[in-house]
């Protein structure tokens, strides 16, 4: 398939993008804005990504939106961030429906705002039956967080040498594909604490462009450089050499 010039082989897409949204602040500082304006722009780049995500057929695209540790911003950037998560449900109800786009959430969403939760648990429960591209928002996301909570559930449960396919059942992700690739955004080059367990063969791609101007071709050439990279779990997979 070509789309926007690139050509992607339709057979070895990934089956699930996950991205570190990265760079919002930063691009509202290099203009003189307030951060919560990269904020904004940061949730345009959601919707872009989304459509062009669903157009090529992805499964799974997950987002890191809010991670545990973002509670320490000031109080002010944290409002907006849940009022553009808000507006995003409001805005795109229809668009999600008629993508036949599924939501489901990773986290612990019990300490959010009742209205956001409520709003995010109806928007859920509205596009479950959908077929499509799933979006797994990650709010008030940590994978160390995803770890703990599964391992507790597991003792509460009186379960004994689990393997690693029964502990999977015990994480947010349960049921979605294995995360093949995972995007950073700003240059930065670390996984900051997100799908830990899930990232144990995914394949990194990093870019400086900072997320509010990452584009919708962008996105489809880190799948195209997914595409060109051998990937070997651990074997080895031409054995004449
Ligand atoms: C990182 O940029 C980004 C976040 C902490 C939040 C991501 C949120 C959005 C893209 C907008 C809302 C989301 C949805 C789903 C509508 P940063 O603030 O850490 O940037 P910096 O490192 O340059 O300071």
């Amino acid at each position: 398939m070509k789309i926007l010039g690139i050509e992607l082989d339709e057979i070895r897409l990934p089956q699930h993008v996950g991205i570190i949204m990265d760079g919002n602040g930063r691009w509202a500082q290099k203009r003189g804005l307030p951060r919560v304006f990269g904020h904004r722009a940061g949730a345009k780049t959601v919707r872009r990504i989304v459509e062009i995500s669903a157009k090529i057929g992805l499964k799974c695209l997950s987002l890191f939106a809010f991670s545990t540790e973002n509670w320490e911003r000031p109080d002010k950037e944290i409002k907006t961030l849940f009022s553009l998560l808000r507006q995003y449900i409001k805005t795109e109800r229809e668009n999600l429906k008629k993508n036949n786009i599924k939501l489901i959430v990773s986290g612990d969403i019990s300490k959010l705002d009742l209205d956001t939760k409520s709003s995010l648990e109806q928007l859920m429960d509205e596009l479950k039956n959908n077929t499509g591209l799933t979006i797994n928002l990650c709010i008030n996301y940590g994978g160390r967080q995803e770890i703990i909570q599964a391992v507790n559930k597991i003792l509460s449960l009186n379960l004994k040498n689990v393997t690693e396919a029964e502990f999977e059942k015990f994480l947010y992700t349960y049921g979605l594909p294995e995360l093949d690739l995972l995007i950073r955004t700003s240059g930065e080059l670390r996984i900051s604490n997100f799908m830990l367990w899930q990232a144990a063969y995914t394949e990194f791609y990093f870019t400086k462009t900072l997320w509010p101007d990452f584009t919708q071709k962008e996105f489809l050439l880190a799948i195209k450089e997914f595409q060109n990279r051998q990937r070997r779990f651990g074997k080895i997979l031409d054995t004449k050499t």
